[in-house]
């Protein structure tokens, strides 16, 4: 094929806010993920309404007597259980993954809030299997509830940690916290550093929060605290900000407890810490994701429309405006600089939410005229429901529908031109959701080749975020994810990849372009598994190529077939100990699969050592 470009005309501008992340507590995204506590369950919230397994003390084990209470004996209202310990009694928190992560010569802060009547002692301890972790710590108790510290110097490094508490006396505990002090940005409260890294290299324009189908979790339900705090309450901003021992946490719409930790102020000031424009979802009493109703509960929409009234003020008011004023306590007196908000997600009945939506938008319209109120087309990319949210939000000309789409490698390659047709002059494409199924080299490519047609439409297609983001991979809900990891690492998949690319390199206008013919994508994707080592040059030898776990590829992957992979590009490739090893200096070299192998995901991994002085 040939590619015509014209260098001097000139395509669709791109705006530097173009490629954003979208974050949903989904898959531990939150608690046991970016949010960078590392004890699970330090409230003693879990019930078995967030999942049938849990019960209070999941994840703590007891020595001698300890029980969990729900008495007017509590730290607060909103944070209902507490543990009452006996005297000579210990109990430990087995963390997340296979343990509590802590790193040699890192300093970890402890703190607990406690309530004695005679003065007791608690003693810290922090070890694995093999010893302490830590010096042990001793914190003097005594009256009603307060809050006690110490911090740990970790003397070795290890991945099953346990964070044990044994108090002399009777004592009341709640709140045990484990954070390292080495968090994204040292933010206090603040984020698991490896996983921001990672979010902030994509450089996103945005960053769109917390859900998803998180954010309709019980919007139909009371949430005054006249209902007592009960758990599938709508996630509602107002219960993520504050202290976080007056945060009550929520049974999660994706089966597990959801502690607030990191709530709608850490969610801002993330954006701001990675340089992205803020962009939060609200319900918009209409639920999706797998129920379909509409609420006609006047006051309770009303009560949500002065909420998310209210969140613009927590984001943009001034420091004495009520709520710029909790902002401002909880250390950003400045405004977040909130422009975008979306109302919805995924709805399936589209006229009782264009209904609904457009409340809220009169509303924030009124007050905050500057607002970029962002509505939705529902779960599919095409369809009845579909084609009438979008002819709603036309007639009702909209600034920008949410678009959510998952679907086959095939069907990215086959949609490249999707919005060359979209009007020009109608509501703008937020592409809120989208993700070819899978993983595999394959999806990054067949992603790449779509993204080309969303910036080629650049003036209809303004936003746009992979989802989701992050998966822990012991406690999975959804895949494929851009950003894996567990309790001790984090690592991008061939998708993350291609993010990164274009996120990192987006132009500034489109140079149109023209080929002289389409490659047919009707089939399959076939090909082949490659990885190209040209970093390699002459600074490094000895590169091995394995599998994610460590295991040689041969033997993993191909029974030991070495004649199932060949190399391009010059080098030499030997087996050497089961894994393939390049052997000389060259400065590129591919290695491809030979056959053509059923598909599935390769998660390679390339060792090299460097040579002295390069
Ligand atoms: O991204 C995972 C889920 O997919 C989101 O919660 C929902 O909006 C969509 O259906």
């Amino acid at each position: 094929y040939t590619i015509t470009v014209d260098p001097d005309a000139r395509g669709a501008a791109i705006e530097d806010t173009m490629y954003g992340v979208f974050f949903e507590d989904i898959n531990r995204a939150a608690d046991g993920g970016l949010y960078a506590e590392l004890v699970q369950n330090r409230s003693f919230e879990y019930s078995t309404a967030d999942n049938g397994s849990y019960t209070p003390l999941t994840s703590w084990t007891v020595g001698g007597t300890a029980e969990v209470l729900n008495d007017s004996g509590r730290l607060n209202e909103r944070n209902r259980n507490y543990l009452s310990l006996g005297a000579g009694s210990s109990v430990t928190n087995a963390g997340y993954n296979t343990g509590v992560r802590v790193e040699q010569g890192k300093r970890y802060d402890f703190s607990v809030w406690a309530r004695a009547e005679s003065a007791t002692t608690l003693t810290v301890t922090l070890k694995d299997a093999a010893g302490e972790l830590a010096t042990v710590r001793r914190v003097a108790v005594k009256g009603d509830w307060a809050a006690y510290r110490a911090s740990f110097t970790a003397s070795r490094t290890s991945n099953r940690g346990r964070l044990a508490v044994a108090s002399s006396g009777p004592a009341a505990l709640d709140m045990v916290s484990l954070f390292p002090r080495d968090t994204y940005k040292n933010q206090p409260n603040g984020l698991r550093k490896d996983l921001a890294e990672k979010i902030a290299a994509l450089k996103p324009g945005f960053v769109r929060f917390p859900g998803g189908c998180l954010v309709n979790t019980g919007s139909m339900q009371d949430y005054s605290e006249a209902s007592g705090w009960q758990r599938k309450r709508s996630y509602q901003w107002k219960d993520t900000v504050g202290p976080v021992e007056e945060r009550a946490t929520n049974a999660n719409f994706w089966g597990y407890n959801q502690s607030y930790g990191l709530g709608y102020y850490e969610y801002f000031r993330f954006a701001e810490d990675v340089g992205a424009m803020p962009l939060p979802v609200v319900p918009a009493l209409v639920t999706g994701c797998g129920q379909n109703r509409a609420t006609d509960d006047e006051a309770l929409l009303k009560r949500h429309i002065q909420d998310t009234l209210d969140l613009i003020e927590f984001a943009n008011g001034p420091a004495g405006s009520t709520w710029g004023k909790v902002r401002a306590r909880m250390g950003h007196p400045k405004p977040f600089g909130l422009t975008h908000i979306g109302v919805g997600n995924e709805e399936n009945l589209p006229r009782e939410f264009f209904a609904r939506f457009q409340r809220f938008r009169a509303a924030i319209e009124a007050k905050y005229p500057d607002i970029t109120v962002v509505s939705n087309s529902g779960p599919d990319d095409s369809g009845t429901t579909f084609e009438t949210a979008w002819q709603l939000n036309r007639e009702g000309e909209v600034d920008m529908v949410d678009e959510h789409y998952y679907n086959s490698p095939q069907w990215f390659l086959q949609n490249n031109d999707r919005y060359d047709s979209y009007d020009r002059n109608g509501p703008k494409v937020f592409l809120g959701e989208y993700a070819s199924q899978g993983n595999a080299w394959k999806n990054g490519l067949a992603e790449a080749a779509f993204m080309t047609g969303l910036e080629r439409n650049a003036e209809v297609v303004e936003l746009a975020s992979y989802a989701p983001l992050l998966a822990n991979e012991d406690y999975v809900q959804w895949r494929p994810d851009m950003i894996w990891f567990n309790n001790r690492a984090s690592w991008g998949s061939a998708n993350y990849e291609v993010q990164k690319l274009f996120m990192t390199n987006t132009g500034d206008r489109v140079v149109p372009s023209e080929a002289s013919g389409t490659p047919d994508v009707s089939g399959p994707i076939a090909g082949a598994v490659g990885l190209s080592t040209w970093a390699t040059s002459a600074a490094y030898d000895d590169v091995r190529v394995t599998s994610a776990d460590g295991a040689s590829l041969l033997s993993d992957d191909f029974s030991g077939d070495a004649s199932r992979w060949t190399h391009s590009g010059g080098g030499s490739w030997s087996v050497r100990d089961g894994e393939y090893v390049q052997t000389d200096e060259a400065a590129e070299n591919t290695l491809v699969t030979a056959g053509d192998p059923a598909w599935k995901d390769y998660d390679l991994h390339v060792r090299a050592t460097k040579k002295a002085g390069k």
